[in-house]
């Protein structure tokens, strides 16, 4: 009889304390803010515009699951927030990767009980020209921009569903109109907006917020990097200081975005001015894009 039991190798290991062997309970979750009570995962926010709006968030009540690809980076980043007296859990996972998608997801919920918010935000970018770009890395771009958000949303749409949540895909001033050297980078952002609209209309009635905030040039961290032609990490092209927002300006523009519940927010006068040509005068857009790229190539490349 005693044969048949499992060799002691074979079981899971005495808890050392009675503590031990409960299940990890979720943390209480702060009590005051805008969004006391509320549980977010922002992706792609070891870093830059991510990492600020996590910290918004945090500073607005809510618990948040930070997100990035490298361990180290990441961990720094959840002790910075969480030495600043905010809630937060990290995962290390790539959200090109669905089954990662779903251990992030899981997190939020082991962590803190619930989930209500998802920004997608992790994003790779590119600087070269659809003719020099090897296949892989317009794939590598594109997945990012694209897989990133659907993946991420797709494993964490039950539990936004039941908590009337809200979703909003971080994308570019670049997907209004398109931007030379940026091919793949533009048509992922712009397809967000398609998914959003659809998703939408999907969705109607469930109570889902579906959001797409579109950003326009940011201060960026000094090792931002975006792939070349041949996928190799190059610092981002230069823009003119003065026409950057800083990452907390565009962070507390995204919050505000997901309180309002807003479907569309263009971030600055650029953003706007972009949207506005493209919608009523196209070819005098092109001409301004054309004219820039004859004069001042290096502000594309
Ligand atoms: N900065 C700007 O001027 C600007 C303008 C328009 C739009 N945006 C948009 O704003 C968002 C943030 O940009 P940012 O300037 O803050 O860029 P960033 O500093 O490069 O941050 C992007 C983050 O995404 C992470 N990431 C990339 N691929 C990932 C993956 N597959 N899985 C998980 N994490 C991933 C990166 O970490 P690892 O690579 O270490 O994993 C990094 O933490 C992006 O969606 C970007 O397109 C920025």
């Amino acid at each position: 009889m005693f044969d048949s039991q499992p060799a002691s190798a074979d079981l899971p290991p005495a808890p050392s304390s009675p503590a031990a062997a409960l299940p990890q309970l979720p943390q209480p979750l702060p009590r005051t803010g805008q969004f006391a009570g509320r549980v977010a995962i922002v992706t792609g926010s070891e870093s830059g515009i991510g990492r600020e709006t996590a910290r918004a968030l945090c500073a607005a009540g809510a618990a948040v699951v930070l997100n990035g690809r490298q361990a180290e980076r990441l961990e720094l980043t959840r002790q910075q927030l969480a030495a600043a007296g905010y809630l937060v859990a990290a995962c290390v996972a790539d959200v090109t990767d669905y089954a990662a998608c779903e251990t992030l997801v899981a997190t939020a919920l082991r962590e803190f009980g619930r989930l209500d918010i998802l920004v997608a935000n992790a994003s790779i970018s590119q600087r070269a020209y659809f003719a020099d770009m090897q296949p892989d890395v317009f794939r590598q771009v594109l997945d990012s921009n694209v897989y990133g958000a659907v993946f991420p949303l797709k494993a964490a749409l039950p539990h936004l569903l039941a908590s009337r949540g809200s979703v909003t895909f971080i994308s570019s001033i670049s997907a209004l109109n398109g931007m030379p050297s940026g091919s793949a980078y533009c048509a992922g952002k712009a397809a967000l907006t398609n998914l959003a609209h659809t998703l939408r209309l999907e969705l109607d009635g469930t109570g889902i917020h579906f959001g797409v905030v579109h950003i326009g040039f940011t201060q960026n961290d000094d090792d931002k990097r975006v792939l070349d032609a041949q996928g190799q990490p190059v610092p981002i092209a230069h823009r003119p200081p003065r026409w950057q927002k800083t990452q907390a300006e565009v962070a507390a523009i995204i919050v505000k975005h997901i309180r309002r519940r807003r479907q569309r927010t263009v971030i600055s006068a650029l953003g706007w001015l972009i949207a506005i040509v493209h919608t009523y005068a196209p070819r005098l857009g092109d001409w301004v894009v054309l004219t820039t790229m004859r004069r001042m190539r290096n502000f594309y490349e």
